[in-house]
């Protein structure tokens, strides 16, 4: 890569100074301990980063409570809105720059994924400019003896601590930024240990979009540290997270000292369900991106894959070989569609659940290795179908966010959905049918917060996202998470 924006790039990460970014400025964390991370592609040292910790944090969350009483809070609506256009403007001039940090982060394949989600970036960020200007509540008619007039008003909920994780920073970190902004807010973000670069660089551009200092400052560290300090933190008003079950269970007790408001995306086990009159050149590679993507490494991945039993065999063998098309390699590489995963750590648990698969009698028919030769110092690992798989297999119920899927045989519609909700997760799910009233069925029966008929992964900030069970509450987008930035207050008024 020999673009300026490598040079600019390049200088950023080797600046030394780049560490906590509070109240507008650089600074170093309290003990001045860094953490290395690394490239998944090469396994070698990127950076470091400060290792904030509960004293970092303790600073970023009075600096967000002074912007958030200072002079962010006399912000009109207007005055919101044209800011958040403004970080969008800078958003999309660096967006060579932002992408190329994100993909050396984390591994994301640079021309084949993040460069082409540019406009939906753009639309998410100005879909919550216009957020900003549609914010106030109702005066609503009571029945109450006398003369009373009743309204509702809305005012932000304070400080937001946001925790991010590594699968996709630099885009899930907007639907924190544009409901904060939007609402008028101010955050506190806690990046990944793994893939904080593009969230540390995305700082800067709001204060230079003039954002004023503190309204959004950014503590990198370990999740057991800053993240733990942050989701206890008793100045903090709310906290939106994204991460495993696990954690999120940790952030609701967490949560309990303030009682903070929550929105907490988490876990999946999403099925994608291929009914036997669906189009398969669409459903083919549908199925395959919907679980493939990113590496696996996609919240909503369609993991469980439910084929009707006429045509499982016609299926996966399609599914095999579109899988082998799909080149896994150098995430800078034009042609790449697959990144590495994003550590060491993640690969080991990735291969473990390929010999549990195999060991549990899983029909290994595609993939399964790790890669070598020039890739051999990357974490890189083939896409990987079991078939013959039951819905009780530990790969078809435990969440492994890697490159593998599970095909399933069922025999009726019945079938399909008994099986789809056979889990403790409700992420999302797909459904592949060219019948509507199948679609329709599975539409009102799936019990997940998005079904994808003829499609997988679609998502607008105005619909929203969300989770049903164990995949989190708090929805993602629209009036619903806007309201969750929002305390409510109701007015009487006697009028005599
Ligand atoms: P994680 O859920 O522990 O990490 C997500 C974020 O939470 C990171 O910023 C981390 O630093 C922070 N964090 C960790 N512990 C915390 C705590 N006690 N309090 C506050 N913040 C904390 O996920 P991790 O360890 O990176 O990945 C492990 C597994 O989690 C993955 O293999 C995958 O199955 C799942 N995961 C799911 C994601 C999703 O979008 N559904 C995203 C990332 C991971
Ligand atoms: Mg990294």
């Amino acid at each position: 890569m020999n673009s300026p924006w490598a040079t600019t790039a390049a200088n950023f990460l080797a600046d030394p100074n780049k560490q906590l970014f509070i109240d507008g400025k650089w600074v170093p964390s309290a003990t001045g301990e860094r953490i290395e991370t690394f490239n998944p592609s090469t396994g070698q040292l990127l950076a470091t980063l400060a290792r904030g910790q509960k004293a970092d944090v303790d600073a970023a969350v009075a600096s967000s409570r002074r912007a958030f009483q200072g002079h962010w809070s006399s912000f009109t609506p207007a005055q919101r809105q044209q800011l958040i256009m403004q970080f969008a403007e800078l958003f999309e001039k660096n967006f060579e720059e932002l992408t190329l940090l994100e993909s050396l982060d984390m591994g994301a394949p640079l021309m084949t994924r993040l460069r082409p989600a540019k406009n939906t970036a753009l639309q998410t960020i100005l879909y919550y400019a216009a957020q900003a200007r549609n914010i106030g509540g109702e005066t609503v008619s009571n029945s109450l003896p006398g003369k009373v007039t009743s309204m509702t008003l809305k005012a932000p909920v304070g400080v937001v601590g946001g925790i991010i994780p590594w699968n996709g920073p630099l885009f899930s970190q907007m639907h924190i930024l544009g409901p904060v902004l939007a609402t008028g807010c101010t955050a506190v973000i806690k990046p990944s240990e793994e893939a904080s670069l593009a969230i540390l660089r995305t700082a800067e551009l709001l204060v230079e979009a003039g954002l004023p200092p503190g309204v959004v400052n950014v503590v990198t560290g370990f999740g057991s540290e800053a993240g733990a300090a942050l989701a206890a933190h008793p100045d903090v008003n709310r906290v939106a997270f994204t991460g495993s079950t696990g954690t999120g269970r940790e952030i609701i007790k967490a949560s309990a000292g303030n009682m903070k408001r929550l929105q907490l995306e988490l876990g999946g086990k999403s099925p994608d369900i291929v009914f036997a009159d669906a189009d398969l050149d669409k459903a083919v590679p549908g199925v395959a991106m919907g679980v493939f993507s990113n590496s696996g490494q996609i919240c909503f991945a369609g993991t469980r894959i439910f084929v009707e039993r006429k045509i499982q065999a016609e299926f996966v063998e399609r599914l095999g070989a579109y899988s082998r098309t799909l080149k896994v390699g150098d995430p800078l590489a034009p042609d790449t569609n697959l990144g590495p995963l994003i550590s060491r750590r993640q690969l080991d648990r990735v291969l473990s659940y390929l010999d549990i698969g195999r060991q549990e009698g899983g029909e290994l028919v595609a993939g399964g290795r790790r890669l070598g030769g020039d890739l051999a110092g990357g974490y890189y690992l083939e896409p990987t179908i079991f078939s013959n798989v039951s819905n009780t297999m530990t790969i078809a119920r435990e969440e492994i966010f890697g490159p593998v899927a599970s095909v399933i045989p069922f025999d009726t519609v019945e079938d399909a959905l008994a099986l789809a909700n056979a889990t403790e997760y409700g992420l999302a799910s797909g459904v592949w049918t060219t019948n509507i009233d199948t679609a329709l069925k599975l539409a009102h029966g799936i019990e997940a917060g998005t079904v994808w008929v003829n499609c997988y992964g679609l998502v607008d900030p105005a619909v929203g996202f969300g989770g049903y069970k164990e995949s989190g509450y708090g929805w993602k987008g629209g009036q619903a998470q806007i309201d969750g930035y929002l305390y409510q207050k109701a007015v009487y008024i006697n009028v005599g």
